[in-house]
């Protein structure tokens, strides 16, 4: 499905990308991968670290139709998610979603993705950047977003190219699926396995900073975040709300 290309070191795979398609220098079905990336990018501006020779980061694009046509950048970040969950599980890693877009193990975060879209001439490209806490060494690291890695759960290493041979294959799958419009078998696959489903999780509104208990019913084909709050539902994009951990 993808060509790969391994990047020995790069600033962010993002970035990367995102500079060859300005410039149209690119073949198609790029994914690529390094274990060095000095200047990653998570979501919010953060940074995203990670340890040299140990982690993965990779990035592959897809060509979005244009605005009015059928494309729901929710549902394809639902199928990214997906593709993460089916991978870690085929490792023997019970991971699970935390909307929207995290991937959780024991609770900690073991891998992050970041989808960024550009209008390079007239063709608008979806970026796909994926990091993986892979066999850095997370367990006591201390911190207010614990992490964790594939090494700390199945205790062995794993090559980058076979994480990424599996991940190709769990998302071509998922992609077949986005792919026939089959929106609800992406919607329900996505609920039966997010983080928190049917449990009462404090979230925070951003627009005025109030607090509220809220039971996490599901998601919608938009990829807000439908909860039970005091006997009616709230639905959330988001943007709207910080979910305290
Ligand atoms: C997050 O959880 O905040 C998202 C983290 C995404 C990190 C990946 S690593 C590959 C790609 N290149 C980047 O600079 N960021 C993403």
């Amino acid at each position: 499905m993808f060509h790969r290309k391994h990047l020995p070191v790069v600033e962010s795979t993002n970035d990367w990308l995102k500079k060859k398609l300005e410039e149209g220098t690119i073949e198609n079905n790029l994914l690529i991968f390094t274990q060095n990336q000095t200047k990653g990018r998570g979501q919010f501006d953060r940074q995203w670290h990670m340890e040299p020779d140990l982690d993965l980061a990779f990035s592959f694009f897809i060509e979005v139709p244009k605005v009015g046509e059928n494309f729901l950048p929710a549902i394809h970040s639902m199928t990214v998610c997906l593709a993460l969950h089916n991978t870690f599980d085929r490792l023997g890693i019970p991971a699970l979603i935390k909307w929207p877009n995290d991937l959780l193990a024991h609770g900690k975060k073991i891998s992050g993705i970041l989808l960024e879209s550009i209008l390079s001439g007239k063709k608008i490209y979806l970026i796909n950047g994926i990091g993986i806490n892979l066999n850095s060494a997370r367990k006591d690291k201390q911190s207010n977003y614990p992490s964790i890695s594939v090494k700390d759960i199945i205790c062995r290493d794993v090559l980058a190219e076979d994480f990424i041979d599996v991940f190709e294959e769990s998302f071509k799958f998922f992609y077949s699926i986005y792919n026939r419009d089959d929106h609800a078998t992406i919607l329900s696959a996505y609920e039966k396995n997010m983080y928190k489903l049917g449990e009462v999780i404090a979230l925070k509104e951003l627009k005025n900073n109030q607090i509220l208990l809220s039971k996490i019913k599901c998601v919608d084909a938009q990829g807000r975040l439908i909860v039970e709050h005091e006997e009616s539902l709230k639905s959330f994009h988001s943007g709207e709300v910080k979910w305290l951990m």
